[in-house]
C-alpha cells in the first residue's frame, strides 16, 4: 500500500508536518486512518519552518495580489493561489477545477430582518460541483494522487461525494462512494454517478457510513478523503482567507459556520489562527458553529460534558447534508470556538426552512444545511451574544440547487407543520400555479400579486 508521506517527501519539498491535536506528536508520515500512532487522536498539518523564518505578512497580501493577474494554473485556483499557507507540492501536480474565487455577497434584506447593519454572505455553493468541498477536495486530491493511490474514497451526505467523484474524475483516478441510501439529495447523487464514482449506497446512516470507511482504509489501498484527512482542511482554510482578503484585511466581527463532521468549522478556525500568528490580521472574528436541533452533537458535548468527552446523538434533521451524529473533528471544533470565544447553538427545522427562504429572497439561495447560519444569527442575537452593531459573515457552504425537493417542498406547503408554522411561513412561500394557456389567465393573475 503507498505509504502517504514518503511519496509525497520525493516530489515536494516538504514544508510541513503532522501533529497529533492530543499529544502533540510530530511526525513527517501518516497512517491511512490519519490517526496518531502514539494516542490514536486526529491529526492536523504544522508547518515548522514558519517559526524559523516566519513568511512576511506585507509580501504575502502582495504575492496573493498579483496572481490574480497571473494565468497559471494554480494561480487561477482560489485555493492554491494561497499555496504559501498549504502544504507544498510542485505546481505540475495539482489536481484544479478551479475552486475557490467565491462571491462576498452583502444580504440587505436578512439585514433588516436580523437587524445587523452589515451582514454579508461568503457563497461556497459558487464553486465548480456547488459547494464548499471543493476546496478541501482540490488539496487532498493532489496529495493522493502525488502519493501513488489509484483509488479515492468517503462516507459522504453527498456534497463531499460529488466533489471528490470529480476531482478523482479530473485527475485520473477512481473514486468510491459511501452515501446512506435514501438520505442524501438526488442532485447530489446524480453529480457522483455523471462523475463515474463507484457508488453504493449503503443501507445505513452517515455516521454507519464513516464507520465503514475507516474499517475499509485499513485493509484495502484506497485513500480517504474525508475531512479526517487533514489536507482536506488545509484547502478548506483558504475560504477564510480570501473571505478576509475580500474585506481588505478588516476583520469582521462575527463568522458564522453550519456544524456537521466539523471539519470546515475547524478549518475556518485554523486559518484565523494562523493568519494572527503570521501578522496578516491584528484581531480574531468570534467563529460560532450552528447545528440543527435533531442533528445537535456539538452543542450537546459542549452543553453537557463542558467538551470534554463526546456526546453522540442519531441524527434527524432535513436539512441532510449535516444529518451527522457522531462528528469527527469535534475536538477541533471544540478548539477554534474556545479560541475565537465563539458560541455554538442549534436551531430547529422551522427555523431553518424559514432562514432558506429567506436567504432565497436575497436573490442567491443556498440549501437547507447553510441556511442554519441564519437561523442561527437570530437566535445569537436575541441572546445578546451578538451585538445590533456587529459586522457579520454567514458561510454559506452549498447552492440553492443541491437540495430542490426541499425547496418545492416548501413552496408547496408540505412543510409546516401546525398552524401557527403554516401562517409563520406563508409571506415566503411562492407556489407554482397551474393555468390554462390563456392571455386572460396570465393577466388575471398578474394583478392578483401587483
Ligand atoms: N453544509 C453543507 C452543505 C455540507 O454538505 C456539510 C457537510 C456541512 C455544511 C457541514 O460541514 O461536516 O465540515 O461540519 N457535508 C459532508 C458531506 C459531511 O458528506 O458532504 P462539516
Amino acid at each position: 500500500m503507498p505509504s502517504v508521506s514518503s511519496s509525497v517527501e520525493d516530489v515536494s519539498q516538504k514544508n510541513f508536518r503532522f501533529r497529533c491535536i492530543a499529544c502533540s506528536d510530530l511526525g513527517d508520515s501518516a497512517g491511512q486512518d490519519f490517526r496518531c500512532g502514539k494516542c490514536g487522536d486526529l491529526l492536523e498539518i504544522t508547518y515548522p519552518i514558519w517559526k524559523g523564518a516566519k513568511p512576511d505578512a506585507a509580501s504575502l497580501k502582495k504575492a496573493w495580489q498579483n496572481r490574480k493577474l497571473s494565468a497559471a494554473p494554480a494561480d487561477l485556483s482560489g485555493v492554491w493561489r494561497f499555496r504559501d499557507l498549504l502544504p507544498a507540492i510542485e505546481e505540475e501536480q495539482i489536481i484544479s477545477l478551479r475552486e475557490g474565487n467565491t462571491p462576498l455577497y452583502e444580504l440587505p434584506r436578512c439585514a433588516r430582518i436580523t437587524g445587523v447593519p452589515r451582514l454579508l454572505a461568503k457563497h461556497q455553493g459558487m464553486n465548480p460541483t456547488a459547494s464548499f468541498k471543493d476546496a478541501g477536495m482540490t488539496v487532498a486530491a493532489t496529495f493522493a494522487r502525488s502519493a501513488g493511490f489509484h483509488w479515492v474514497a468517503c462516507a459522504s451526505t453527498g456534497n463531499t461525494s460529488a466533489s471528490m467523484a470529480a476531482y478523482a474524475a479530473r485527475g485520473g483516478m477512481r473514486g468510491l462512494v459511501l452515501v446512506p441510501e435514501g438520505k442524501i439529495s438526488w442532485s447530489k447523487l446524480s453529480q457522483a454517478l455523471d462523475y463515474g464514482a463507484v457508488t453504493c449506497q449503503l443501507r445505513t446512516d452517515f455516521d454507519g457510513c464513516l464507520k465503514l470507511l475507516q474499517e475499509l482504509v485499513k485493509c484495502a489501498p484506497v485513500y480517504q478523503l474525508n475531512s479526517i484527512n487533514p489536507f482536506r482542511l488545509e484547502g478548506q482554510k483558504t475560504l477564510a482567507i480570501e473571505l478576509l482578503e475580500q474585506l481588505d484585511w478588516q476583520v469582521p466581527d462575527h463568522i458564522i459556520v453550519p456544524g456537521g463532521n466539523l471539519g470546515n468549522s475547524s478549518a475556518i478556525g485554523k486559518a484565523l489562527l494562523e493568519m494572527r500568528e503570521l501578522g496578516l490580521i491584528p484581531k480574531l472574528p468570534r467563529l460560532s458553529v450552528i447545528q440543527a436541533e435533531g442533528a445537535n452533537a456539538l452543542v450537546r458535548t459542549l452543553r453537557e460534558a463542558g467538551g470534554k468527552k463526546l456526546i453522540t446523538v442519531v441524527a434527524e434533521t432535513r436539512a441532510t447534508a449535516i444529518r451527522i451524529g457522531n462528528p469527527a473533528s469535534w475536538k477541533k471544533a471544540a478548539h477554534v470556538l474556545d479560541a475565537t470565544e465563539g458560541a455554538c447553538e442549534q436551531v430547529s427545522e422551522l427555523e431553518i426552512a424559514q432562514a432558506k427562504a429567506e436567504i432565497g429572497a436575497e436573490g442567491i439561495g443556498c440549501e437547507p444545511a447553510s441556511a442554519v447560519t441564519l437561523a442561527g444569527l437570530k437566535k445569537l442575537l436575541h441572546q445578546g451574544f451578538v451585538k445590533t452593531d456587529e459586522t457579520v459573515v454567514l458561510v454559506l457552504t452549498g447552492n440553492l440547487l443541491k437540495d430542490p425537493d426541499f425547496t418545492i417542498g416548501f413552496h408547496r406547503g408540505d412543510m409546516a407543520g401546525s398552524i401557527q408554522e403554516a401562517e409563520a411561513l406563508a409571506p415566503l412561500r411562492h407556489p407554482p400555479i397551474v393555468l390554462d394557456a390563456s392571455l386572460d389567465a396570465v393577466i388575471r393573475t398578474l394583478e392578483r400579486f401587483n
